[in-house]
């Protein structure tokens, strides 16, 4: 059966299948090896990409500009200290306007609905930055490096240790259940994810084959192909910074933690940017395990596959927005 994205949206993997994400990981495969060769293609000329920004952000901005303008596109950034979105204009008009100016957008911010009604009226491709529920592009990424250590991803074994309900680690959980990758979340009680995703989940990881374990222990690494973690508190939650440091101390990724998978050949793999010191000990992240200078690399080769395979081809015009 073959795969085909054009004119598809990403604002979370839960509408992907396995066979479309794995369609994702090949292409971006091919155009880091592309990439790596020194090959130039032209393949966005004549194409123009909506940055919206609510959040900061360093390596996905810079991977969908870099991705895009090099291949002949232009990328337009555009924070909200530029634009109206949702304050003076309704985001449905602005969705609106921009599908009929843009080829297609990338929303970074806080709400998963703004992705979500960006999609809805636009009529073109809309690309989920991170938002508080889903970071799915950089999952992407971190699939592609753990193939990069380890092949096929299929049958091996990734832990989140952290905020187990944050951005990254849900969609670490859904696309690991999605490729058949066992994942496992550990995370205080308190942190845990939404039982509704956990359902979904479970429901994904049954047909893939993916074995799904949520636990307070930090020795569920045990036997762990990657180790994986993230900031304590994500951007917009500055003010929980002193309650998750005291929650989530026994939690940091240090050279114990490490030590706990039992192999010596386990990666470690962050997202970045990364608080040295809380959630990993600088000498991980900094050492021979730690991948997560490959994986921003990743961001790029990413991103750049996620819109070759959903823009629209050479001369379809935008605009099947709703009015
Ligand atoms: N990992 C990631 O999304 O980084 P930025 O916040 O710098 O974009
Ligand atoms: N969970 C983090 C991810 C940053 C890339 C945040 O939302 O701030």
């Amino acid at each position: 059966m073959s795969v085909t994205l054009k004119g598809r949206s990403l604002p979370s993997w839960l509408d992907y299948t396995g066979e479309e994400i794995r369609y994702l990981l090949d292409l971006s495969k091919k155009v880091k090896e592309e990439s790596k060769a020194g090959k130039v293609f032209r393949r966005f000329t004549g194409k123009t990409l909506a940055l919206l920004f609510e959040k900061r952000s360093t390596r996905t901005r810079c991977a969908f500009e870099t991705a895009f303008g090099e291949e002949g596109g232009h990328p337009v950034f555009l924070s909200t200290a530029d634009i109206q979105l949702g304050a003076k204009e309704s985001i449905e008009d602005t969705a609106r306007v921009l599908g009929r100016m843009f080829s297609a957008i990338q929303f970074r911010g806080f709400r998963q609905s703004t992705v979500e009604i960006l999609a809805g009226y636009s009529g073109v491709p809309v690309y989920n930055g991170l938002t508080d529920q889903f970071h799915p592009t950089q999952v992407l990424a971190d699939i592609m490096t753990l193939e990069e250590s380890f092949g096929p991803a299929g049958g091996k074994k990734l832990c989140f240790v952290g905020d187990g309900r944050n951005n990254v680690a849900r969609s670490l959980f859904v696309i690991c259940s999605k490729m058949g990758v066992h994942f496992t979340v550990i995370t205080p009680a308190s942190l845990l994810p939404d039982q509704e995703l956990v359902d979904r989940c479970s429901h994904w990881a049954a047909k893939s084959g993916a074995k799904i374990r949520i636990t307070e222990n930090p020795d569920g690494v045990e036997g762990a192909d990657a180790v994986y973690t993230d900031v304590w508190a994500s951007m917009g939650e500055e003010a929980k910074r002193e309650e998750r440091k005291a929650l989530l101390g026994p939690y940091q990724v240090n050279q114990a933690l490490m030590d706990k998978t039992g192999r010596k050949d386990s990666i470690f793999l962050h997202c970045l940017p990364a608080v040295k010191g809380e959630e990993v000990s600088a000498d991980i992240i900094a050492g021979p395990q730690s991948r997560a200078w490959d994986q921003a690399e990743n961001r790029k080769h990413t991103i750049k596959a996620i819109m070759l395979a959903t823009l629209p081809p050479d001369g379809e015009t935008p605009g099947s927005a709703r009015e």
